[in-house]
This record gives structure tokens, C-alpha cells and sequence, in this order.
């Protein structure tokens, strides 16, 4: 379906639904798709500007010592004046996209980051745009963590750039330090195709669920805001939209003053950067939903900022279970900055149960809302979490809706599904073998009703964030946890008809692994 003649593409959501119905997996799809990775033409996982010198950031991890229960469900108060120093930033930028583990394999080697990133392709760029800071002059500039340093792209005070970018959004006009994260198409389509722009906010969101943390640990307010005029950002940046493209962005600390005009115009910087690869293979499919759901001007920007359209589940109607989270005097209080360093992907599930609390608890913490604009009023949330309980103790193996207003789970079917959960998760192992698999799904059509293409972007950036938050809280308990890929339209049939007209957006398997030996 092409736009109404009148209407700006973002108010068409028949972009975005044609978009996700087109990269939906099916058993059927996975299997007729001649797609191969193509080692001889993999893609640098860096971001090289040969020309630039970095700033080495400082190495040493500051410990806060806040729990990491703890620092993914609160936030810092909106209006409490805090301003990041180099320290700072360098301890937000290594914990949320820095490289903590290298393994060899047959190709190289990977370097692992912070957060969780589909195929370990890590498209997310980080820039940052910031006032004078302590030991960081004010300047837009580039996070390389290949050598854990800064390079400038531009000198000087741009924050007012976003400003006017964001139409005024109050967190960024108070904001000392904005990150703009950026996702590169080919980076990740090398292996995943057109199914890549789903993966920008799965992995966007996984590192902003560290990057929040580690805000929230470091007593910084923290604001994820997605309603910006692309072409604005991006060309602050200086980035190739044709290949890179701006995704979000986050306010960081809280200063009275607003920021001064820009000291220059907006001129190209012409810097040469390393090609990825030898070539690259367009989708024109993501720059298609790209486009559509992109925002033109500042007065756009404002009209989009509103309120998230409600979408609660009806009362529950099968058996309830009550959760029974940890309190705050009973939770496991290892830092938030140990609990990052030390989180993986689990390769390998035990078949051993988890507790009732632990799942609780992880459910309590990853969901007590994020800053966003997109979800107003505070604690909205847009994708709904269904379960597939394997081993609980204390929980009936089966499928369940969580409930989050009233901390509870529906039962809506009781069973051993572990071959069913196998099958929907790909064919894996993984979730076969997890305790439990939490599915979120959201509503489609009333989303972009409300906020058009774009919330399609905010839709999967939320799903990426709670994702993120659920790893973390997975592994501030010891436990273990792996996003996974999924048969969207089985997905819907398997928890139907509770979830007829829901679409599915993204998968975690939680469990102990193998590794672990259960006492
Ligand atoms: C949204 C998402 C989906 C993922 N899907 C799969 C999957 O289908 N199968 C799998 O084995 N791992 C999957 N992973 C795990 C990634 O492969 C893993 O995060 C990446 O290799 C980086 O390793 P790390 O998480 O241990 O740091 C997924 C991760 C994310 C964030």
C-alpha cells in the first residue's frame, strides 16, 4: 500500500506492518531462504575513522557498588542536577557497549561487548554530544571501543542541535550529556538479511538496558527519547544514512542552564572511514520502514510525543498465581558493574527448576518502566509478557500471562511444552531446555495508530530494553539467560486465543546453565 497523498509517510502505518509481516520467520520460510554468510566478505565490527586520533578514556571500572537489582528498576529523579565526569562516561560507555571478553574461533576473533547482540554483529554506534564536561571539552564525538577512546568529530557545543532536533523534549534541553546511538544496516543484515531493522531496537535496546543501569548507579537521571528529526541527527553526526542511521537517543544528568546557540552551521566533515566489507548487499526494505517512519520537522516531533495508547490485558479470567518477588532487604546484592562484566549468553540450559522468588523477582525488576518518550504516562509499557513455564518450583509447568498491575500470572493452558517452546524458538535447544521462556508480544494495529512507523521503532527499542533488563536480573541471581529468534505467526497460535491480533516481537529463555551445578 503506497501513503495517502496527503499524509506524511509516518502516519501510514501500513509500512510497518508490511514490513514485520514480510520478515516474519515460518518453518516454511526458514527453509526455502538460499541465504548463506558469506565468511569471505564479513563485516569489520568497528567503526574506523583512520584519520582521527582517540582520546584514551580512562580504563579503571569505578565500583558503585549499587546492586544490580536495584539499578535496572529505579531511575534518578528527572530534575536532580548531575553532570557526568570523564569517569563517568568512560564507566557508561564500557558497561553498556565496551568490550568485555574476546574468544577465538576458526575466522579470528570476537569481541564480545557489554550487552547481548544478535549474531555478535554489534551494528549499534555510540556518538556522544556534550556540553563542557569534567575532563571532556564540550564536541560531538565518536565511542571506538576496539581502543576504549573518544574521537572528535566536531568541536565545540551542539547540544542545542538536538534541542531544536527533538522539538524541545525537556530532557535534552537539560541534558549536559546526550548519547545518540546509530545502527548500521549491513553489520547485521550480513547474516540476518532484511530481518536487521527488527534487530536495531532488539540490540539497541539491550545496551540501553546497561546504559540505564549503569546511569541510574552513577546517580544520573536517564531519558530514552526515539521522537527526533532524523535528517537533523544524522547529519550532525555526519553519518551516511544510506548506511548508518540515527535510532535513539539518551539525555544523561541534569543541569538548570539550557544550552547556548551552535558555534557553527551544520557543515559535512568529509572524514574518510574503513569500509566494512568488500561490498555490501542493500535491503531496500529497511530503508523503506526507515523512511516511513522517520520524522520531518520539530512540530512533527511534538505532535508524536503523546500519550501511549493503553493496552491492557482484560482481567484475568483462568487461575492466578500470586509472584512473590524479593523485597529490597532481600535481594542478592551484587553491583551492577560486576553482574554486566560477568553476563553471557547461556549456550547451554540445565533441566533444572528455578524458584518462584527468582522468577518473580526478575519479572518485578525488568518491568517497573523505563523513561521514555514514547511511554507516557510513567510505567507505560507496549509489549505484554507471555510465559512458557518449564521448571518453576512452586508453578505448574504451562503457558501464562504476566500481569503486571497485579503482579500475578494467568494460567491459560497447563502442560509440558517444552517440545512446543523447542520449535517456536527456532528449532533450538535453548528454549527447550530454559525454565522458563517469556515471549513479548504487542498490538500492531494501536500502536501505530497512536504514533504512526515510528512506533514500530519504539515498539522493538522497548522489547530490547526489557529484554536487557531481564538478562541483567537473570544474572544478578546467579541464573542464567539468551535472547532468541522465533516463529512469529506460531508464536500467536501457540498462547491464542489470549493473544489473537498480537504480533510477536521477542524472545528470552532463563534457566541455570549447564555450567551451574544446582545445589
Ligand atoms: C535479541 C537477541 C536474539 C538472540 N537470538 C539468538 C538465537 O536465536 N540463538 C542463539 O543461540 N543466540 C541468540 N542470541 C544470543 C547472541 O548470539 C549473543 O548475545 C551474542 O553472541 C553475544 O554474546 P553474549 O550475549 O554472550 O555477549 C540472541 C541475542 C539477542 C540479544
Amino acid at each position: 500500500m503506497t501513503a495517502h497523498p496527503n499524509m506524511p509517510d509516518n502516519r501510514n502505518p501500513e509500512v510497518a506492518w508490511t514490513y514485520h509481516n514480510v520478515t516474519k520467520h515460518s518453518y516454511t520460510s526458514i527453509r526455502t531462504n538460499p541465504h548463506f554468510m558469506d565468511w569471505s566478505n564479513q563485516p569489520l565490527p568497528f567503526k574506523i575513522y583512520p584519520t582521527l586520533e582517540p582520546l584514551r578514556l580512562p580504563a579503571e571500572v569505578r565500583q558503585t557498588g549499587v546492586a544490580a537489582l536495584s539499578a535496572i528498576a529505579e531511575s534518578v529523579p528527572t530534575h536532580t542536577n548531575a553532570s557526568p565526569d570523564l569517569e563517568a562516561v568512560a564507566q557508561l560507555l564500557y558497561l553498556s557497549a565496551g568490550i568485555t571478553r574476546k574468544r577465538n574461533h576458526s575466522g579470528g576473533e570476537i569481541y564480545f561487548r557489554a550487552a547481548a547482540c544478535t549474531g555478535a554483529l554489534y551494528e549499534v554506534e555510540l556518538y556522544l554530544v556534550c556540553g563542557n564536561l569534567a575532563n571532556l571539552d564540550a564536541g560531538v564525538y565518536h565511542f571506538a571501543p576496539a581502543e576504549f577512546g573518544l574521537r572528535k568529530l566536531r568541536a565545540g557545543d551542539y547540544r542545542r542541535v538536538l534541542l531544536e532536533a527533538t522539538g524541545g523534549e525537556p530532557a535534552i534541553a537539560h541534558a549536559p550529556l546526550t548519547i545518540v546511538c546509530t545502527c548500521t544496516y549491513w553489520r547485521n543484515a550480513w547474516k540476518y538479511q532484511a530481518r536487521t531493522y527488527r534487530h536495531f531496537g532488539w540490540d539497541n535496546g539491550t545496551l540501553l538496558a546497561n546504559l540505564l543501569a549503569v546511569a541510574t548507579a552513577l546517580g544520573l537521571p536517564a531519558r530514552v527519547v526515539c521522537g527526533f528529526v532524523d535528517a537533523n541527527v544524522n547529519r550532525l553526526l555526519d553519518v551516511d544514512p544510506q548506511r548508518e542511521v540515527a535510532f535513539s537517543l539518551v539525555a544523561l544528568g541534569h543541569a538548570d542552564a539550557l544550552p547556548p546557540p551552535a558555534p557553527a552551521e551544520i557543515s559535512p566533515l568529509g572524514l574518510e572511514t574503513v569500509p566494512l566489507s568488500q561490498r555490501e548487499v542493500d535491503y531496500p526494505l529497511m530503508r523503506e520502514i526507515h523512511a516511513a517512519s522517520s520524522l520531518d520537522s520539530a512540530a512533527e516531533v511534538e505532535a508524536w510525543r503523546c500519550h501511549t495508547p493503553k493496552t491492557d490485558f482484560p482481567p484475568p479470567a483462568g487461575a492466578i498465581v500470586q509472584l512473590q518477588p524479593l523485597s529490597d532487604a532481600e535481594i542478592p546484592r551484587d553491583p551492577i558493574e560486576q553482574v554486566i562484566q560477568r553476563r553471557g549468553s547461556t549456550r547451554k540450559f540445565a533441566r533444572s527448576p528455578i524458584t518462584l522468588p527468582q522468577l518473580s523477582t526478575i519479572l518485578d525488576r525488568a518491568t517497573r518502566g523505563v523513561s521514555a518518550d514514547f511511554l507516557d504516562p510513567p510505567g507505560a509499557q507496549l509489549n505484554d509478557l507471555y510465559l512458557i513455564v518449564h521448571a518453576v518450583e512452586g508453578l505448574p509447568a504451562g503457558a501464562y500471562i504476566f500481569h503486571r498491575g497485579r503482579g500475578a500470572l494467568e494460567c491459560l493452558k497447563q502442560g509440558n511444552f517444552r517440545a512446543d517452546a523447542g520449535y517456536l524458538g527456532l528449532e533450538q535447544e535453548l528454549p527447550a531446555d530454559a525454565a522458563v521462556d517469556i515471549f513479548f508480544l504487542a498490538d500492531l494495529r494501536t500502536i501505530p495508530q497512536r504514533f504512526g512507523n515510528r512506533g514500530y521503532r519504539a515498539v522493538q527499542l522497548e522489547a530490547g530494553i526489557l529484554g536487557g533488563k531481564l538478562y541483567l536480573a537473570a544474572y544478578a541471581q546467579r541464573l542464567g539467560a539468551t535472547g532468541l529468534t522465533f516463529f512469529d505467526d506460531d508464536v500467536t497460535r501457540f498462547f491464542s486465543p489470549h493473544a489473537e491480533g498480537q504480533s510477536a516481537i521477542f524472545l528470552v529463555a532463563l534457566g541455570h546453565s549447564a555450567k551451574h551445578k544446582p545445589k
